[in-house]
């Protein structure tokens, strides 16, 4: 598997990362998930856009974008996933130095990591809905921000796991806020409800196309926070995301969401962004 990382595009076994690596002793780093179809990256724009943004707000310094930016399409053609479904993850820290928790010298160099590898779609899941888990969420006030230290996030991921469900979502003072890998939003009423932007959520691509979507669809929207004691009255439940889509929810915490199949918002939705990415 070809990869790339600091300038160049090698095997990914020859890639030496050193242990004082910041993005290895601290979670120091950001990083993006972009979907490939067939080829195409979807909204590499929004993503490089958001990953500028991360990089800012953590004073890390930017690493020419947009030579990331042709590195992505090199690492489909490279690997042969011109013609698939793929994934491109890309990670930036802030580089090696010993270790201290201030920033090393301003010439110490990020290290800058990208690869691309096939996606299998869960279609299935995307049939029949999937199950979720509330939890607290213990997260730092700072979630708007991709950065790779996502330990509440994959603590959380896990314990979902161990239910039986695909998801955590999150609750934090008595509303809803995300998913630990995924944006949430409910269907009240004909309604479309989702968080609003803030620290509290990441700004999800594909939920901020889903917004631009739903005015077109007439469907309208609420950003106002879901409250946790609301959610049992949702009529439909979904995750949004890079690789998840438009996910249908049928189970919130083993309790069944509307009749515990898709509703026709979902559905539609569902098939919109299905379009949009598939050029169906
Ligand atoms: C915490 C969190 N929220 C939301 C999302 C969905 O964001 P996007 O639609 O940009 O993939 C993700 C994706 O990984 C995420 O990790």
């Amino acid at each position: 598997m070809l990869v790339y990382f600091n300038g160049k595009i090698r095997n990914k076994d020859e890639v030496r990362i050193s242990p004082d690596d910041r993005g290895f002793v601290f979670g120091d780093g950001v990083y993006e998930v972009i979907l490939s179809y067939k080829g195409r990256l979807f909204r590499a724009g929004a993503h490089f856009e958001r990953l500028r943004r991360s990089l800012k707000e953590l004073r890390i310094r930017d690493p020419e974008l947009k030579v990331l930016r042709n590195v992505a399409d090199k690492l489909i053609h490279e690997n042969h996933l011109d013609q698939k479904i793929a994934t491109v993850y890309i990670q930036i820290s802030r580089g090696a130095a010993p270790r201290k928790h201030f920033f090393p010298a301003e010439n110490t160099p990020v290290s800058v990591y990208a690869a691309a590898s096939p996606f299998d779609p869960p279609e299935e899941e995307w049939k029949q809905g999937t199950s979720v888990i509330l939890l607290p969420d213990n997260r730092w006030l700072r979630c708007d921000i991709k950065s790779t230290s996502l330990l509440p996030n994959v603590m959380a991921c896990q314990q979902a796991k161990e239910a039986g469900a695909k998801e955590a979502v999150f609750i934090r003072d008595g509303a809803v806020t995300e998913g630990s890998h995924s944006s949430f939003a409910a269907v009240f009423k004909g309604t479309l409800h989702t968080c609003p932007e803030s620290h509290y959520i990441l700004p999800g691509i594909t939920r901020q196309l889903v917004l631009k979507l739903c005015p077109e669809m007439n469907i309208p929207v609420s950003l106002y926070p879901i409250q946790e004691s609301h959610l049992q009255n949702a009529d439909e439940c979904m995750l949004l995301g890079t690789t998840t889509e438009v996910m249908p929810v049928v189970r919130i915490n083993e309790q069944q969401v509307g009749d515990g199949r898709p509703g026709p918002v979902t559905r539609r939705l569902q098939q919109a962004l299905r379009k949009m990415i598939r050029g169906e």
